[in-house]
């Protein structure tokens, strides 16, 4: 027994030498849970440790995204889109760098053929097609398919010194992740044009101006914020957090006419639900909505 209570103490106070080591994590309590990653560290989060946090963590190559972060991304999500008790996920980096980008040293020997035969890329969408909600924390850099794996992401939040980016251009290539359709979709396309053809970074302030990003907060706050975001979203019912982010999504790939008849079906579809009844009867009676996700 004394055995067990010193294992126990041993591990809270590895927890809060972790909070105490990254102050936007301190305001609230992490659970760090063992992984044996090596390019991301993940993490649960919020009170109910329903928020799952993807840290990418390769500092020395600023978070540049290589073949082996990709997969181990894409088999993170895999695990927390089957995990009923994960209510929305965060992909955040570090205070320098979100991401600067494809791995350029690794990219550098690529040729036309490898890139077509092995369709280089192409195991990045995997977070575009999450079912999940996703949230991008942005510090620091998100340049080139840094910029573009926030982009796939469904809201972004960054903190004040962030800097987004599409540099391609410089390194005698074009954006390959969404960096010409996503950002032009969302910005217009002087906006985006401008950034894909200068390679110009814009600043946090200038992003959410444009749209880019939802909202800046301080950098040492933004993974609290995130964490919070995600609290919020796992209030309601997954199931039609789900179809409303289906829903949102469908805007970006029809023409308005479809898209309205999509979001009116599916608003329809809620009728079906246990958890359309009690919201809405939760609101007639004044108490709480207790949705259960069906
Ligand atoms: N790939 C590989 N390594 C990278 C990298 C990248 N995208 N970005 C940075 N690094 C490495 C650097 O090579 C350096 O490593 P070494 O110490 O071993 O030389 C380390 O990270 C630190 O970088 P810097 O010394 O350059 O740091 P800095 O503070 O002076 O500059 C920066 C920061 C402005 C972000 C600069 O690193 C930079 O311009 N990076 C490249 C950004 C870029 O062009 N991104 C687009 C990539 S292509 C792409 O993403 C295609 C796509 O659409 C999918």
């Amino acid at each position: 027994m004394a055995q067990i209570a010193k294992i126990f103490a041993g591990r809270a106070q590895q927890v809060l030498q972790t909070a105490a080591k990254q102050p936007q994590l301190a305001p609230r309590f992490y659970c760090a849970a063992a992984t044996n990653f090596q390019y991301i560290k993940t993490e649960l989060a919020g009170e109910k440790k329903n928020v799952a946090v993807i840290t990418l963590n390769r500092p020395k190559a600023l978070n540049a995204l290589c073949n082996g972060l990709i997969a181990e991304i894409n088999t993170t999500l895999d695990k927390y889109e089957k995990d009923d008790s994960i209510s929305a996920i965060i992909i955040t980096g570090s205070e320098k760098a979100f991401a600067a980008g494809a791995d350029i040293k690794e990219m550098q020997p690529n040729t036309y053929e490898k890139c077509i035969m092995g369709n280089f890329l192409n195991d990045w969408t995997r977070v575009a097609k999450c079912q999940k909600p996703i949230i991008a924390a942005v510090n620091g850099y998100a340049l080139g398919g840094g910029c573009e794996l926030a982009m796939m992401c469904d809201i972004i939040y960054a903190g004040d010194k962030a800097k987004f980016g599409q540099p391609e251009i410089a390194l005698g290539t074009i954006p390959g992740a969404g960096g010409t359709q996503r950002l032009t979709r969302v910005v217009g396309k002087s906006k985006a044009m401008e950034m894909c053809l200068t390679g110009n970074m814009i600043n946090a302030a200038e992003a959410e101006k444009m749209g880019l990003v939802s909202k800046v907060v301080p950098a040492d706050h933004l993974v609290t914020e995130a964490v919070k975001l995600g609290e919020k979203i796992g209030t309601h019912s997954q199931l039609i957090v789900q179809l409303c982010k289906e829903s949102v999504n469908t805007a970006y790939e029809t023409t308005l006419q479809e898209g309205l008849k999509y979001e009116r079906r599916t608003f329809h579809a809620t009728f079906a639900t246990g958890d359309r009844k009690e919201g809405m009867t939760a609101f007639v009676e004044k108490r709480p909505a207790n949705f259960q996700n069906n």
